[in-house]
Order: C-alpha cells, then structure tokens, then sequence
C-alpha cells in the first residue's frame, strides 16, 4: 500500500503531511499507524528538533476519523482499532515538540489530534469542530476530556453537544488555536515557530515541555515542586553552562544536546 503519510524535513524542523485530500484527510488506520511509525523514528533521529503536523491541499487540515471504517464494525472491532498506542496520545507524550499547521476543515479527530499538539497555528480560512454528535457519536479521540482543558467548559459543551463549526477567527477568540495567519502565509509563519523553537537546545525543550505537560495533571503546590527539581536538574546540563557562559561572554551559545 503506498504511503499516505509524507514526511519532509526543513532543518531540524520534520513536516508530517496527511495526504489523501480526495477524502479530505481523513484519519484512516493506515493514517494513524504511518504516523506513529514516523513519531517513533522522528524520536530516535537527534537531527530533529521539532514536528509539524499538517494536511494536504488547501481545503482539509484532517476532516475527523474515517467515517468509512465506522460502517459494520462491532464494539469489539471498535475497541480494537482503538487499542493503544493511540496516535493522540502517542503525540500528547512526544518528547519533541509537536506543532499543528491547520490549513482547512479541523474537525472531529483532526481537532482532536490538533489539541494533542504543543501549539496550533492556524490559517485564516480553518474550520473547527467536533461533529460526532450528528454521526451519533461522541468525540473518542480525546475531545471531551482536552477540548474543555483548552478553551473551558462552557466553550467545549457548545461544540461537542451542537456539532457547529466555527471559524479560524471564533477559534482564536476561546483559545482553541494559538495563532491565526493568511492562507499565503500559514508555513512559512509555521516553520518560522519550528525554527525557533528547534534552535534552542534539544534537551532543555524537552524538560520545558515535561514541565508545562505537567502542569495539566498536577495540582499547582506538587507542579510547582515539580519545576523547582526540573530547573535544578538543568544544572547538571552542558547546556546550561554554555548558556550562561555564552550570555556572559556576550556571544551566541553553542547547544550539545547534554
Ligand atoms: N471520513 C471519511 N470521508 C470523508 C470525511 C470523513 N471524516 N470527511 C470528508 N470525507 C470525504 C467525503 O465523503 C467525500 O468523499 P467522496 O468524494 O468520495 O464522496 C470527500 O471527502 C469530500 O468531502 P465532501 O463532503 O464532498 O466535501 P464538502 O466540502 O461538501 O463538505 C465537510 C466538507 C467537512 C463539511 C464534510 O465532508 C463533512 O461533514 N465531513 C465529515 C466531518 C465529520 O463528521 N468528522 C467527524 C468524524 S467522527
């Protein structure tokens, strides 16, 4: 079966991009393991620094779960295909940074991924919602559990129980999506992010993120502790002393990585 999956790389910035706009990138199962298999390589390769998930064409970012595959599948093969590891939950624990560039219809799973990501980055022309409730569903990739974590309760109950879609601007508006550009200028506003963030040394990202990942289970006095080790633990670091010496010999840093 050929690859839906296309994985490029810019730097140490790997752009993963869901390629079946015929279906409006529709999340398949062939979908969802092509990407955990490109995750699990991307975790192991140094050379990149942060990922961006985005869809092909310039209608769909990811119009949901494949309605298709829904069709004559009992629980037990439901809950098969929904056995772990669970791709949104595969890029809710990524150690790298993970970035959604959402150029068009973000619906249903594609929210959802969307809110498995670090950051979303949208394009003035992207629709969201979660529509499952017109299918007789309920969202099943993590919608009702982190879309209320993202844009508060009240917001996430209009979504989830009306099905209604709301614009790129509305989404920015509750928080559902950090950044909103024009069309022209959604990756090159993307990868300008990803660059950024993927200049900066690998492993102290990847302790930020530990910490801001924690601060949604934790209790504020046990995530404050929390930071107060990690931070302390950056001491340890290569890292860390290249960076203070680099400020104080007023010169650019040079990361290792350690
Ligand atoms: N799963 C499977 N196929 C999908 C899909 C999905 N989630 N979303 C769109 N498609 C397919 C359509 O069936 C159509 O295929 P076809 O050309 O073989 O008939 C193709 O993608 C284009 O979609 P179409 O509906 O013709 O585009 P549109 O511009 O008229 O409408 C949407 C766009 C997004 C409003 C509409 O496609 C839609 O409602 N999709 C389902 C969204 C959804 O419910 N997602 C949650 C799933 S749990």
């Amino acid at each position: 079966m050929a690859d839906i999956v296309l994985m490029e790389r810019e730097g140490r910035v790997a752009i993963l991009t869901v390629n079946r706009p015929d279906k409006l990138n529709a999340l398949s199962q062939q979908v969802r393991d092509e990407m955990i298999a490109h995750l699990d390589a991307i975790e192991h390769d140094d050379g990149i620094g942060v990922v961006v998930i985005t869809g092909a064409g310039e209608k769909a970012f990811i119009a949901g779960a494949d309605i298709a595959e829904f069709e004559g599948r009992s629980p037990f093969d439901q809950r098969q295909a929904m056995a772990s590891p669970r791709i949104f939950d595969v890029m809710a624990s990524f150690p790298k940074p993970v970035i959604a560039m959402i150029n068009g219809f973000c619906l249903g799973g594609g929210c959802e991924l969307s809110l498995s990501c670090d950051l979303r980055v949208a394009s003035e022309k992207a629709r969201f919602g979660q529509p499952e409730i017109k299918l007789g569903l309920i969202p099943g990739g993590g919608g009702t559990q982190r879309l209320p974590r993202q844009v508060g309760l009240g917001h996430a109950m209009r979504l989830i129980l009306t099905g209604a879609m709301i614009d790129a601007a509305e989404a920015k508006s509750i928080g559902l999506v950090e950044l909103v550009v024009p069309a022209e200028e959604l990756r090159a506003r993307t990868l300008e992010i990803a660059n950024e963030i993927a200049s900066k040394s690998p492993l102290t990202v990847r302790v930020a993120k530990e910490a801001l990942r924690a601060s949604q289970r934790m209790a504020v006095e046990e995530g404050l502790a929390y930071e107060r080790d990690l931070f302390c633990l950056c001491f340890s670091t290569e890292d860390k002393k290249e960076g203070v010496a680099a400020f104080l010999g007023k010169r650019a840093p040079e990361w290792k990585g350690r």
